[in-house]
């Protein structure tokens, strides 16, 4: 058996489906080449049933990040797999959706276990065995690459999932997912789970890779799937920060460093160059509005921070006293004091390229001139800086709304009061003063009043991205729409009103609300255009 562990990444599918991590399609782009840059075998695109604008999101990362770049046909790049329920329509556009990648997959599912068969499929357990076998054939004449999932595998019969399994492989399938849907399980039951599975399964060879797909309701995930990994399975379904349904799912990072970390007990290896995880935990963390827990192992930004008296003092005598990994291993205190005042374009350009960003002419322009006024204001301007700054400037999403001016007053001699100016889908300038308890709440007041979108402000964080007086403030808030645009994800068949993050950075704190604020207001708005097109075209179609 291989020693090699498959790392396959559903934080764009998985992980986005989950409450407030909607990301903008743009983003979407930008992690998941971040996701080929960190070296993952494969990416779990999106769900290209849930919405045209899901499938187009799939069908443009499978084109620019499954393809390799220009004039270097030899580089790798990862398998670009789009998510399917067991129905021919939603094979089909998963399909349309992979299909310009250089490695496309198409994973497919359905429910195995009696709860799901019984309330949720209203399915015979022969009916999923002849689904499962014609599926899995309909998806297989399509594309060469098919992986099936038994949902909720956690709870399902062992002897049956041998069967369903087993059809599976006979109709093409090559990588069989287990996925413990609720979390249920304990990492016991799940390492005998994939024992049985391996040993059990008619027609199991080499060439099937058994995968892992944990979810973390009992705060289990990482020891299930390293578990499974033990019993033999050489594929982990992972996101990044752990995000997804409720409590999430496995995270990445875990899942990662504890195969290298104890190495010795494994003997594994993965293809994760792991000193980017701290940046594209950032990245993901301000893309979706969902903040990093300070005490979430590898990537909390008090993974590797030492309080108690006793521990620094065995730290300065020796850093391996309490430390297991090495900061830098995941990027940690990399502070890459880069660029100043004087720094140039080319600098610049050099410096973005490095952190993997590249940017056309007119793009470094916009760049250089952010970073030149940043750089008035503050002396030295590191890759955190760039990070926010670059996410600031173009990862917002289709611009509806754009802050074009702020003024403020606040302090205790008077009524905390913004006057507001936006620019407006039609290139309007909208103007609106309001007062508030304090000079946020009188911000987001005037913004209310020009956007006019019903919302609820479900959480608000502030925090400095370096340490010094003149840092970056970076803001990030959580919204959630009051009617109209709901969501469904591809298992539940639930809707509820979504939740948007959004992220704003700037020197002034009161910029950086208001940026923060109107970001997830135009992710809510795009949301709700696009909202109705999916109730006619999408929701109708049947699940399982
Ligand atoms: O948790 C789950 O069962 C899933 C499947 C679709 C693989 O996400
Ligand atoms: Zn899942």
């Amino acid at each position: 058996m291989t020693n090699y562990v498959k790392i396959f990444d559903t934080t764009l599918r998985d992980g986005e489906q989950s409450p407030g991590a909607t990301m903008t399609s743009a983003e979407k782009l930008e992690v998941a080449h971040n996701l080929a840059r960190l070296g993952v075998d494969i990416i779990e695109a999106g769900f290209p049933a849930a919405s045209p604008d899901d499938l187009e999101a799939v069908r443009r990362i499978a084109a620019e990040v499954g393809n390799p770049p220009e004039g270097n046909p030899e580089a790798r790049v990862p398998v670009i797999a789009g998510l399917a329920r067991a129905n021919k329509s939603d094979i089909d556009k998963a399909w349309e959706a992979v299909q310009g990648a250089k490695h496309p997959r198409i994973h497919t599912f359905l429910a195995t276990s009696p709860i799901h068969m019984k309330h949720k499929l209203k399915m015979d357990p022969e009916d999923v065995i002849q689904r499962v076998s014609e599926m899995v054939t309909y998806a297989k004449s399509l594309c060469a690459d098919v992986e099936f999932s038994p949902e909720d595998a956690g709870r399902s019969e062992p002897e049956f999932l041998y069967v369903v399994l087993g059809e599976a492989i006979k109709a093409g399938a090559t990588t069989l997912n287990i996925p413990d849907t609720v979390g249920y399980t304990t990492p016991d039951e799940f390492y005998n789970l994939i024992d049985g599975i391996i040993k059990n399964t008619p027609g199991m060879h080499e060439g099937i890779t058994v995968s892992v797909h944990c979810h973390d309701d009992l705060g289990l995930a990482t020891a299930n799937t390293l578990a499974g990994i033990r019993a033999g399975a050489r594929q982990a379904e992972v996101t990044i920060n752990g995000i997804g349904e409720r409590a999430g799912n496995t995270s990445l990072e875990e899942v990662v460093m504890a195969l290298k970390t104890r190495h010795p007990v494994f003997g594994l290896e993965t293809g994760i160059e792991t000193p980017q995880l701290s940046r594209i935990s950032k990245l993901v963390s301000n893309y979706t509005g969902i903040l990093v827990q300070p005490n979430k192992a590898i990537v909390g930004s008090n993974a590797f921070a030492h309080e108690a008296g006793i521990h620094q003092d065995g730290m300065l005598k020796h850093q391996t006293t309490y430390e297991i990994m090495r900061p830098e291993d995941v990027g940690v205190n990399q502070t890459n004091l880069v660029l100043g005042k004087h720094s140039g374009r080319a600098a610049l350009r050099n410096r973005l390229a490095a952190m993997g960003h590249s940017l056309d002419d007119v793009e470094l322009d916009k760049a250089f001139a952010r970073f030149k006024d940043l750089a008035d204001r503050k002396k030295v301007i590191t890759d955190m800086d760039l990070e926010a700054l670059i996410a600031d400037e173009f990862y917002q999403p289709r611009d509806v709304y754009q802050l074009n001016g702020l003024q403020v007053t606040s302090g205790t001699m008077g009524m905390p009061t913004a006057t507001v100016r936006l620019r407006g889908p039609d290139g309007v300038i909208h103007t609106r003063a309001a007062i508030g308890t304090g000079p946020v709440d009188a911000t987001y007041k005037g913004i209310d009043q020009i956007v006019n979108v019903p919302c609820t402000l479900l959480e608000f964080n502030i925090h400095a991205i370096t340490e010094g007086i003149d840092a970056l403030g970076e803001v990030t808030v959580r919204i959630q729409s009051e009617a109209g645009s709901t969501t469904m994800d591809a298992q539940s068949e639930v809707q509820y009103n979504r939740v948007y993050g959004g992220h704003g950075a700037d020197t002034d704190i009161i910029v950086a609300s208001a940026k923060a604020y109107i970001n997830a207001l135009n992710k809510l708005i795009i949301a709700q255009t696009e909202g109705n097109e999916k109730t006619q075209n999408d929701f109708g179609v049947m699940l399982g």
